[in-house]
């Protein structure tokens, strides 16, 4: 309102708008506080006056905070200044005062971001479809959900809410919680005010959100129903995929908590809002598709971070996306090693498209498409300026009646620019061609069949050569295949090791079903997210390391009701060592893109195997205390460390006086970033197999240049002796440095097969003595 009055003079407007900024420089900031403070209303006045100290008034105080945390750890969020933010970290009791960041969903698609996600009936296995997961709550950290959809409604014979649970459905925008809630949907919340400190009040009148837990994205509709989605018969795309739709854990109970709000935007603090209340509420899982962009910052100072720790001292597992950043090495997110971190693979699922190029050539791409399409085959430089199918370079020449062949090699076009170009030209349909050996299918908004680059040369080859001639193409209707080979195969997307925070951790830590995933989408919304599109559909395919995380999220439910006194490490170990590392095939499993092998950095310790992961043998369990050493490990200081935990009052923490590395933490995985000489590694695991005898052999597959001994090689379990510590000695054989080497641990009583992927980077240099001498 004010830079108009400056309008004529350009001097006076920067100055105005220099102005502007700075009196609007106070940006959201948490600021936490560590101990639980018993009683909630002292705790909100506690934090109003604290923050009065750095206001005139405490009026003024109170109008800048967002949030008061208090059910689960102390702490509040408040929009204030760098100098106010900076006063307040030196105040006795505060333990660190950070920015909030804005997290982002994890789906891989970049125009309003949609998934594709498959249903998991066809694929996954039918006999965990028990009664098991009544007794489990899993907690959805997403944009909402669509409560009419039928995923959400009651299983048959449904048990009364677990007494235990203490939590709220809310009232809200077109959300009426008497109609909403139910035995399956038993908790929905929303938190808005952070976001709306980043972006400026929600008008609902020009976006289609809703200020209530309802979900106007679709995307924690279709994450919800993956992790405990009901089980639905006669689930599909349009026919495609038909079959029964369910979630992992069909019977367990649905708290949903509203932190992404409309293209998928999270703010840290309303996540952290939501971390507090599901504690208090009572979850026993927390499944949190989304992430902030690396580089990646210190566990003290990421709100997810620090609300899956306080989540986990209480018992409640989290699982997390790894990202979509991949193929590129490194870039993995969501890192704590008190968390689950979920990479996305493939299913054994195509949808084969046949075309017929002038009834001679037959060619295969993938696709969604529904009806016989005959029209005339035409390159892209007819319509678009050097052939490439962007808008940009449109001729303003219509495509009505024909088919465009794209390339994305021509100009790095990405499908969905080159889709919005073909509808803008009015074209009937389009083929797109792209380098990955392997297409995966996604939801189009003109038909769109995908090919790879082999078949691509030879169609574009015919029709240059036809040039003075028309070129018809028959496309028929794709097809729903399944059992096909190779699967799984790790997603292109699917974000990538090492871990770039702490190398010694293997992340991610495994692979689910992230591609082609079909679950509940609400009818409100077209299924590629955009206007264009008018369809309406209950079903959705999206794709991403969003699509996997509930899939992890919902079998962690089903253990949890099984072994409910397991811990999250203890879960998480059963999920990793019974993983497989090969595909269907019993072959390695590939990666998709450059058709590679897959290593630990791309798979973790490999693709989810639900019914093994409920009777895993050993596991390697972990305390609180195990992860506040690695804390110490990682060269935090004390301060910096009880920015993270939940410390009980009266007890302190100290770290060892001379840090070492973190290969000890007792994690299911072992990773040594950097091997200069002998090193022995301890690990500790546990028998929670209910036979009488127990004996594990130890089998090992060396890495490359490294000699593995592992003593004992042989554990005995008895009654009196449930949990055996044994050790590995990795010694470096080779001068190397900067490369790594894979390998693994399997023990295994002839029933269990508990196996952990071992990496090491050998870092030796030769003595430049003795090489003088030796020549
Ligand atoms: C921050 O806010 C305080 C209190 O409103 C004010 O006194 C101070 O000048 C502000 N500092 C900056 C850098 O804007
Ligand atoms: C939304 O629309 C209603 C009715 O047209 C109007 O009264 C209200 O002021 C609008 N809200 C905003 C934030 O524009
Ligand atoms: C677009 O194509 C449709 C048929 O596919 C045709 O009826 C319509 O006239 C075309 N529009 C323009 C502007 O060319
Ligand atoms: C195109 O090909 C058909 C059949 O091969 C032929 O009959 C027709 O004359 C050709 N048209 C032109 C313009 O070359
Ligand atoms: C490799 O070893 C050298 C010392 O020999 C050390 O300075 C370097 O940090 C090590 N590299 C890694 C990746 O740890
Ligand atoms: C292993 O643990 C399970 C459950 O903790 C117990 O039932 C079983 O007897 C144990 N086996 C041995 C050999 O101790």
């Amino acid at each position: 309102m004010m830079v108009s009055s400056y309008h004529s003079f350009l001097g006076m407007a920067f100055i105005s708008l220099y102005l502007i900024h700075s009196a609007y420089t106070s940006d959201v900031y948490i600021v936490y506080l560590g101990n639980n403070v018993q009683d909630h209303i002292l705790t909100s006045n506690y934090h109003v006056n604290l923050l009065s100290s750095v206001f005139s008034s405490q009026e003024d105080a109170r109008r800048s905070i967002i949030y008061s945390y208090k059910h689960s750890f102390s702490g509040f969020s408040a929009k204030i200044n760098s100098t106010q933010a900076a006063t307040l970290t030196r105040i006795k009791g505060v333990m660190s005062v950070f920015k909030s960041q804005i997290l982002m969903l994890h789906t891989t698609r970049s125009w309003d971001f949609m998934g594709l996600n498959l249903d998991p009936t066809v694929d996954q296995a039918d006999p965990l479809q028990m009664t098991y997961g009544d007794n489990t709550v899993v907690g959805l950290f997403d944009t909402g959900v669509w409560p009419e959809s039928k995923s959400f409604h009651e299983e048959p014979n449904m048990h009364p809410i677990p007494s235990t649970w203490r939590g709220e459905c809310v009232q809200g925008q077109d959300f009426d919680p008497r109609t909403a809630c139910n035995l399956k949907l038993i908790g929905a919340r929303y938190y808005l005010k952070g976001y709306e400190q980043e972006y400026g009040p929600l008008n609902t009148n020009v976006t289609s959100e809703y200020r209530s837990p309802r979900d106007a994205n679709g995307h924690g509709t279709h994450t919800a129903s993956t992790a405990v989605g009901s089980t639905v018969k006669a689930a599909s795309f349009f026919g495609f995929a038909q079959g029964t739709a369910r979630g992992g854990a069909p019977r367990a109970r649905l708290a949903v908590y509203k932190v992404c709000w409309e293209e998928g935007k999270c703010s840290e603090a309303d996540t952290l809002a939501a971390f507090d209340d599901a504690i208090h509420d009572g979850v026993n899982v927390i499944s949190a598709s989304f992430g902030s962009p690396p580089p990646l910052l210190p566990f003290y100072d990421r709100s997810s971070d620090i609300g899956a720790f306080h989540a986990m001292q209480k018992g409640i597992s989290v699982i997390f996306s790894a990202g979509n950043n991949g193929p590129d090495p490194s870039l993995v997110l969501n890192v704590a090693p008190w968390a689950t971190c979920v990479g996305a693979s493939s299913i054994d699922r195509n949808f084969p498209t046949q075309m017929l190029l002038d009834n001679s050539l037959s060619f295969t791409g993938e696709s969604f498409n529904t009806k016989h399409i005959e029209a005339n085959l035409v390159a892209a430089r007819s319509h678009f300026r050097g052939g490439i199918c962007r808008v940009d370079r449109w001729r303003n020449n219509r495509a009505t009646g024909r088919v465009i062949l794209c390339f994305s090699t021509q100009g790095g076009v990405q499908i969905e620019e080159a889709e919005v170009a073909a509808y803008i030209a009015n074209a009937t349909g389009l083929i797109f061609v792209d380098s990955p050996t392997r297409q995966y299918v996604d939801v189009d908004i003109i038909p769109t069949i995908r090919v790879d680059m082999i078949q691509g040369t030879k169609m574009n080859i015919y029709l240059s050569q036809s040039l003075i001639n028309v070129t018809k193409v028959h496309i028929f209707p794709s097809k729903t295949v399944i059992k096909q080979s190779p699967a799984p195969v790790v997603a292109e997307f699917s974000s990538r090791g090492p871990n770039s925070l702490s190398p010694d951790i293997l992340k991610p830590d495994i692979t689910a079903p992230g591609i082609g995933i079909l679950a509940a989408w609400p009818p409100a919304i077209s299924p590629t997210s955009t206007s264009i599109d008018q369809r309406s559909v209950e079903w959705n395919f999206l794709s991403g390391t969003s699509m996997s995380c509930p899939h992890v999220s919902g079998v962690v439910a089903l253990i949890k009701s099984v072994h409910p006194d397991w811990s999250p490490a203890a879960i998480k170990s059963a999920l990793m060592t019974t993983a497989h590392n090969r595909d269907m095939n019993h072959d390695t499993i590939i990666s998709s893109g450059t058709n590679e092998e897959s290593t630990a950095f791309d798979i973790g310790a490999g693709h989810i195997n639900p019914l093994k992961a409920m009777d895993p043998g050993l596991v390697y369990d972990m305390k609180p205390d195990d992860y506040i050493l690695f804390l110490c490990n990682n060269g935090y200081t004390i301060d910096q460390i009880k920015r993270i935990i939940t410390l009980t009052p009266g007890t302190t923490i100290t770290c060892p006086k001379q840090p070492t590395t973190n290969t000890n933490l007792n994690y299911p995985s072992i990773t040594v970033s950097s091997l200069q000489s002998t090193v022995t590694i301890k690990r500790t695991v546990k028998n929670v197999s209910g036979k009488k005898t127990a004996i594990y052999i130890a089998s090992i597959v060396s890495p490359h240049g490294v000699v593995i001994t592992v003593w004992p090689r042989i554990l005995f379990f008895t009654y009196y002796n449930d949990e055996i510590s044994y050790y590995v000695t990795l010694t470096p054989q080779k001068v190397s440095q900067g490369r790594y080497d894979y390998g693994e641990i399997v023990w295994s009583d002839g029933f269990h097969t508990v196996r952990s992927p071992l990496v090491v980077c050998v870092n030796t240099t030769t003595n430049i003595h003795e090489s003088f001498q030796a020549i």
